[in-house]
């Protein structure tokens, strides 16, 4: 127990020879003394403490009270009258500190609370990258159109990446991409393992696992062995479509890709097909759309087309019978058609990104502008 802060305080004891007046003035003096002190008392502890030294089993004020006895049988009343008065004051002084404590605990208490009509911290939400969201957009189009989403591998065999879409080892066509290698030799000392360079092996895997009706539509990352510009890059997205049954014609390559066209360029858009070599498809097609941007007029100054109104958005074709043999269909029965598109590209013409390099940048100022 911590001791009194009033012991320092002077209190004379009452003598049993005391006379009332003596007794009357240490009353006065006492009661003074208890005032000034409750004064100063800030928190219930000192209220407390207060109580225990002057209205206490043991203080002060009781002990004077007490001490009533030893006056005289005739004086007592008088006395006693005058000090029960200063009890009875200093026990209201009391109570009135301690309610007007519990106002400003109150009060003190009220301000802290929380302000539930506040609004929140902010937060932050993560975004799905741009590239995402078009691959997204672009799958949703054929989905709608009854294609299946399927995935494949990014290490590839130079069997699925090449020989079975019709390029044989040492042709010429594969000069159409340049093939990142993977550093592992087979036991005729040729490497036949690579990055894919585009998601057309994936036309190869399904139709070696299944048979017709195929409709799929294969979204994935493809390698190329290439210096970077605005419109390359050596890491980026393709989406790859198949279609094959009987009796599947252009007609249906055109169809399909035109409603595709619509769906992400709008509605009024033209369609151009020209020739174009892949060596999976014959005939092969590069797909155009009308310019969007300058409605086809092929203004000079036009960035979108550069000034030919036409923007190249596809390679497709039907399906090349060796590629069909090579899976183990019959060419006499199954056709189909295959198209193969760059949703960078796509995406950039959408919404006018003039360089293909900042998707991969990792520049946030660009990411969450989508
Ligand atoms: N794989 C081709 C490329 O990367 C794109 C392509 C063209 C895919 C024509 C196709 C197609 O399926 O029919 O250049």
């Amino acid at each position: 127990m911590g001791h009194s802060p009033f012991e320092g305080h002077l209190f004379v004891l009452m003598k049993l020879d005391m006379t009332t007046e003596s007794y009357l003035s240490n009353m006065e003096e006492l009661k003074a003394l208890a005032l000034k002190e409750l004064e100063k008392a800030r928190t219930a502890e000192e209220l407390e403490q207060w109580r225990a030294a002057f209205l206490g089993r043991k203080g002060r004020v009781t002990q004077v009270v007490r001490a009533l006895s030893g006056l005289s049988p005739h004086e007592r009343p008088r006395a006693g009258a005058v000090a029960n008065e200063a009890k009875t004051l200093l026990e209201a002084r009391l109570a009135e500190r301690q309610e007007a404590l519990k106002g400003a605990e109150l009060e003190q208490l009220s301000a802290q609370s929380i302000d539930v009509t506040l609004p929140g911290r902010q937060i932050t939400l993560g975004g799905l990258h741009p590239v995402t969201q078009i691959v997204r957009e672009i799958c949703g189009v054929f989905t709608s159109m009854g294609f299946q989403v399927v995935e494949g591998p990014e290490v590839e065999w130079d069997a699925y990446n090449f020989e079975k879409l019709n390029i044989p080892q040492d042709h010429p066509a594969r000069d159409m991409w340049s093939t990142l290698w993977v550093d592992y030799r087979d036991q005729q000392g040729r490497y036949p393992m690579l990055l894919r360079t585009h998601t057309s092996p994936m036309q190869a895997r399904i139709m070696e696992q299944t048979m017709p009706p195929v409709r799929v539509v294969v979204p994935g990352k493809c390698y190329r062995y290439e210096a970077t510009d605005a419109t390359h890059e050596s890491q980026f997205y393709q989406i790859e479509g198949l279609a094959v049954d009987e009796g599947i014609t252009f007609a249906h390559l055109k169809g399909t890709l035109y409603e595709f066209a619509r769906q992400v360029f709008g509605s009024d858009r033209k369609a151009r097909f020209r020739c174009d070599y892949f060596p999976f498809v014959e005939p092969g097609v590069e797909m155009s759309i009308d310019c969007f941007a300058c409605q086809g007029r092929g203004e000079e100054a036009c960035r979108v087309c550069r000034g030919s109104g036409w923007i190249e958005i596809m390679g497709a074709g039907m399906v090349h019978p060796n590629v069909l043999r090579g899976v183990g269909y019959d060419p006499e029965v199954y056709t189909g058609f295959a198209f193969g598109l760059g949703p960078e590209r796509i995406a950039m013409l959408k919404y006018g990104i003039e360089d293909i390099r900042l998707f991969y940048a990792n520049d946030i100022r660009f990411l969450r502008q989508f």
